[in-house]
């Protein structure tokens, strides 16, 4: 029908306007006909950590598997879906919005913890990409942390609003410059990527909070609106719950969000040493 149109425009008196819509439908007619190229093969590695606890008995592997980025989407999280959707639907690991922003994909990738939804695929195929699950933590299966003590602890925290003197109607209001305090703490989507790369939480997981909750715990003490801001920082008042932290910054540099959890545990330092 449009090899039809392109006659009977070249059929009409040739003005020069004519002439470039001539031009037009004749090149959009080419690219209509065009055949799309294939993609070169790109095949690329990966090296997976594979656990399962139906067979205790036996530790766990890398397991590899190969595939054509060129058949893939660009993030280590399409890779990982690609691989279980075609080549091993029993491969485990926890995903959601891919959109960096649920926190479930989180999982230490090429030595990093990141989230993988938000982190690309090296295309350097002479190296293969290796993927574990979060460090230092029980595993449920292959890429599975168990986070059940994480959201414990967080939960320790109270991470909500507590008054005793809710505003007698409508909102609580808070100015715009306390509001501005809550940026870069409110944002975490509690990945837990700085706490599982933080020394002090692999030692002492079972009391030192960690980066994440202890950012949390800031976020409500930083809030103009809470009134409880010196029991929450009484809680943290102890050698293991805060203590623990020595500032290596681990933390902070791996948060996908860029975020900074180790100064927010700075500054209830420093809040605490004034009280
Ligand atoms: S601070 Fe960053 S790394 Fe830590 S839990 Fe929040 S988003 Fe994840
Ligand atoms: S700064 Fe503190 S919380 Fe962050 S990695 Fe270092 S010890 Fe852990
Ligand atoms: S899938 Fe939600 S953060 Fe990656």
């Amino acid at each position: 029908m449009q090899g039809n149109l392109v006659k009977s425009i070249l059929s009409l008196p040739r003005t020069s306007a004519l002439r470039s819509t001539v031009r037009t439908f004749a090149s959009s007619a080419t690219r209509w006909q065009a055949v799309p190229t294939e993609k070169p093969v790109l095949m690329k590695e990966f090296k997976i950590y594979r656990w399962n606890p139906d067979e205790p008995e036996k530790k766990p592997t890398l397991q590899k598997y190969t595939i054509d980025l060129n058949q893939t989407g660009p993030m280590i999280l399409d890779a990982l879906i690609k691989i279980k959707n075609e080549m091993d639907p029993t491969l485990t690991f926890r995903r959601s919005c891919r959109e960096g922003i649920c926190g479930s994909c989180a999982m230490n990738i090429d030595g990093q913890n990141t989230l993988a939804c938000l982190c690309r695929i090296d295309r350097n195929t002479g190296k293969d990409s290796k993927i574990y699950p979060l460090p230092h933590m029980y595993i449920v299966k292959d890429l599975v942390p168990d986070l059940t003590l994480f959201y414990k602890q967080y939960k320790s925290i109270k991470p909500y609003l507590q008054s005793d003197n809710p505003p007698e109607k409508g909102e609580f209001l808070q100015s715009p410059e306390d509001r501005k305090k809550l940026d870069g703490l409110y944002e975490c989507i509690l990945c837990a990527c700085c706490s599982t790369s933080c020394p002090s939480y692999w030692w002492n997981q079972d009391e030192y909070l960690g980066p994440a909750t202890l950012m949390q715990a800031y976020r409500w003490i930083a809030d103009s609106r809470d009134g409880y801001g010196a029991q929450r920082k009484e809680q943290l008042q102890n050698e293991m719950s805060m203590y623990r932290c020595h500032t290596i910054f681990n933390c902070s540099r791996t948060c996908p969000k860029g975020l900074n959890p180790a100064a927010a545990i700075a500054k209830i330092k420093l809040e605490l040493a004034a009280d």
